[in-house]
């Protein structure tokens, strides 16, 4: 086990040394891991860092505004914020397939990091959040038979974006990474923020993305998140999400018939996401989530619980 305020101070004379007078890029996902780097690097080099947040219009309730305010007001990081909403939604109209979403996602975002990218020609040096695990699993995912899931990194950069790669994480777990943001002082509520994947809501809606599916997720999403916390169970989690089904169903409000979507809340305990189990959650605390998504989420009439592990199930549905 490494000291974190060791590897901190380690980390940031190396980074020193390396860059002298150059620029560095990063794209900060608001992640845990790009988190830190972006922390790690603007505590070693200051504004010679250009972190760059891509809001996506894919993102969970608030979360833009807690990235904001984190880096903006806490820290002081110099963010620059992209407007990419509409544009991912463009890209996605009609679009159904996992892999495609992924793709879609992916080659936009490039697109509009590329174009920020473009403003700072001096750029010699790109800052990625790679950790010890995403090494192993790159190998092990893609390999020789067929990729699983696309992962969506920054990746599959444009030839003239090959900069050299800064990965100041690459050798450690993400307990350590978790010390390390404390150390750096990111708040605790970003530190142990779940894991959430780059194509963001889209992949947790089966079926078209647009304004309504993502409304109906996201309004589903922050109460199931809410009650988590409340419970105390947020930090015992590996992720607790819900997924919009593309499954509609009879039901009854008062003595109305209704026919509305489906929510599936997705509940894992993992100690890496490589494997996972389905958490024994009380039937109590998922009888209030039902009954809350329900009666206060407009358009979702039924409320289903996930019981698959990993393998043979992935813990994203998409
Ligand atoms: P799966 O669904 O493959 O997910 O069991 C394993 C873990 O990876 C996260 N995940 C992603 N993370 N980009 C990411 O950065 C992605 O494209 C992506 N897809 C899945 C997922 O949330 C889970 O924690």
């Amino acid at each position: 086990k490494w000291d974190m305020g060791h590897f901190a101070k380690e980390q940031i004379e190396k980074i020193r040394k390396q860059v002298g007078n150059d620029k560095v890029l990063c794209a900060l996902s608001g992640g845990v891991d790009s988190s830190v780097v972006t922390a790690l690097l603007y505590e070693a080099i200051g504004d010679q860092l250009i972190p760059v947040f891509v809001d996506n219009g894919l993102l969970r309730e608030g979360e833009r505004e807690k990235v904001e305010h984190v880096f903006k007001n806490m820290l002081q990081v110099p963010l620059v914020v992209i407007d990419g909403q509409k544009k991912f939604l463009e890209a996605l109209k009609g679009v159904t397939e996992p892999e495609q979403k992924r793709k879609i996602i992916g080659h936009t975002f490039i697109e509009l990091f590329e174009e920020e990218a473009k403003k700072h020609k001096d750029v010699k040096y790109l800052a990625q959040g790679t950790l010890y695990p995403d090494v192993i699993e790159s190998v092990s995912v893609k390999g020789p038979s067929e990729t699983i899931k696309s992962h969506h990194n920054v990746g599959g950069l444009p030839d003239w974006m090959q900069f050299e790669l800064i990965e100041p994480l690459r050798e450690l777990f993400k307990d350590e990474v978790r010390k390390l943001g404390l150390e750096l002082g990111l708040p605790r509520e970003m530190v142990y923020r779940h894991p959430f994947p780059g194509p963001g809501l889209a992949i947790r809606i089966l079926g078209e993305v647009n304004e309504e599916s993502l409304q109906l997720v996201r309004r589903a999403d922050t109460i199931l998140l809410e009650e988590i916390k409340a419970h105390g169970l947020y930090e015992k989690l590996w992720q607790s999400f819900a997924v919009l089904l593309n499954v509609k169903s009879v039901g009854v409000m008062g003595d109305k018939r209704t026919y509305e979507n489906t929510v599936a809340l997705r509940i894992v305990e993992s100690s890496d996401g490589m494997t996972a189990t389905f958490a024994h959650i009380p039937h109590d605390l998922l009888e209030l989530i039902s009954n809350r998504i329900i009666n206060e989420v407009d358009g979702i009439n039924r409320v289903v619980y996930d019981i698959t592990s990993k393998p043979p199930g992935t813990i994203e549905w998409e």
